[in-house]
């Protein structure tokens, strides 16, 4: 199949190079110049495990390539994938479908014949017939069906999710956008992958509620930590106790500083609005994002207590800056929230992250970088653990005592038991359980 995605940020690149490497041949295209040039040299704009390899295995075989239009490049498509960006509007909260219109809106004046358009973006529900009408009005005589097909994959491990999918759902109008996509994921099908064909609609509902009731159980475990707290039970256990019980399920029950990121808070914050639009208000969800929002300051708290009441003049050291290990995407990263509470609180900031530190950069000119843990935590009075890379398990907290000011721990992911770090005079302090 010859296949366009529009787009080539985390999900038009990884998809893109996932295509191509199942056989299919794939042209990426970016508005982004510096992106396209960046990638036709084979560099890769984004920090994603295996990705620069399985890129440049496709690019050699002929099989991805890189444009920055789709003029001329979509006359031979089998299908066009929309994989733009759907960020939160500032003003109200919905989803910024602007990027989306303007794809379609290209798309409508580039195809030459009957071809598929796939919206892979996350968007609202009722986005499919937009873009439908647009590409309607804006070229009449292009032969299209509009499908959605939302994706599943996680930042930090994309490409596995890619290629063994827990499933693939596509939302379709159309017989024949059914069997071109059919045709597309057949490899991975035929390998076992249940694919679901659903309405529109319902498929663009489905990736919402799944991004959603994924924040609830975060939220709901973190709501549960707290509690812990206060009685004197461990939140770990907890989640082990619940989490064994197959209708629940052990993963998204780790306590922690709130979930970030490129998704989950721009999708739970849009599909309460859409729902409120909709007029049958979604009240768990609302009420999940106000928590969430919360939760941020509130992990700035216990760093601010953890270094005694008072961070005015003090140095804090953070380890982990992105929204999760193994992307450098600081979208919407709890650290973002968390430092700007504590730089509020008069206190200085330290910080290293083995990927994530060009985008905190420009984010957070103020903070002061290491080039590794144990200078980023040099005179600091607390250092605090935010994301839980492989690298931050296992510190040699020996090193760490001989440079820190003083010797506590703030471990916001639970990555330490109390006596690996208490052995060497570090107090810590985690979420859910007994310091
Ligand atoms: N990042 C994830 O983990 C993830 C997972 C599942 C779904 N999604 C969804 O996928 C969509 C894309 O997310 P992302 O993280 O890949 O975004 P991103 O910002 O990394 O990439 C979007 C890319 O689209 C390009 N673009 C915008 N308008 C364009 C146009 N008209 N023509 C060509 N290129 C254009 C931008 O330059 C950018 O490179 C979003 O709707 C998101 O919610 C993301």
């Amino acid at each position: 199949m010859n296949i366009v995605m529009v787009g080539s940020g985390y999900v038009g690149l990884v998809s893109g190079a996932c295509f191509a490497d199942l056989g299919h041949t794939v042209i990426c295209v970016d508005k982004d110049a510096g992106k396209i040039e960046a990638l036709r040299a084979g560099r890769i704009p984004i920090y994603e495990p295996g990705l620069a390899e399985l890129v440049e295995k496709n690019a050699k075989a002929g099989r991805i390539s890189f444009e920055t239009s789709l003029d001329g490049v979509a006359a031979a498509a089998d299908a066009i994938f929309i994989a733009v960006g759907t960020p939160s509007r500032a003003s109200d909260g919905h989803a910024d479908l602007s990027y989306v219109y303007a794809a379609a809106q290209d798309i409508a004046r580039a195809v030459r014949k009957f071809t598929v358009v796939v919206t892979k973006s996350t968007v609202p529900v009722g986005t499919g017939d937009d873009v439908e009408r647009i590409i309607r009005e804006t070229n009449p005589t292009a032969d299209v069906a509009v499908a959605s097909n939302p994706e599943f994959l996680r930042e930090g491990a994309a490409i596995p999710d890619f290629m063994h999918p827990d499933r693939i759902v596509i939302g379709v109008n159309d017989a024949r956008a059914e069997s071109v996509l059919a045709a597309i994921y057949k490899p991975l099908t035929d390998a076992g992958a249940p694919l679901m064909t659903m309405g529109r609609r319902t498929s663009e509902l489905t990736k919402y509620a799944n991004n959603a009731f994924l924040a609830m159980k975060i939220t709901f475990i973190n709501e549960v930590a707290d509690l812990c707290e206060r009685v004197g039970a461990d939140v770990r256990d907890v989640a082990k106790g619940i989490g064994a019980d197959d209708r629940i399920g052990a993963k998204f029950l780790q306590a922690g500083p709130g979930y970030g990121g490129s998704c989950f808070p721009k999708d739970t914050l849009a599909l309460a609005k859409t729902a409120q639009d909709y007029d049958s208000p979604l009240r768990l969800i609302e009420t999940l994002v106000a928590i969430n929002d919360n939760r941020k300051r509130q992990m700035a708290r216990k760093i601010i207590q953890a270094a005694g009441g008072d961070v005015r003049g003090k140095t804090i050291c953070v380890l982990g800056l992105t929204f999760k290990p193994n992307t450098d995407d600081m979208r919407e990263a709890p650290s973002l929230s968390i430092i700007q509470a504590l730089r509020d609180s008069g206190a200085t900031i330290r910080a290293y992250d083995p990927e994530g530190m060009e985008h905190a950069k420009l984010l957070m000119p103020h903070i002061v970088f290491g080039p590794d843990p144990y200078s980023a935590a040099e005179g600091a009075t607390v250092t605090a653990l935010i994301t839980e890379w492989d690298e931050f398990k296992s510190l040699d907290f020996a090193r760490l005592r001989s440079v820190v000011a003083s010797p506590m721990f703030v471990d916001l992911r639970n990555v330490y038991r109390p006596d690996e770090v208490s052995r060497h005079g570090f107090t810590i302090v985690g979420v859910g359980r007994k310091a």
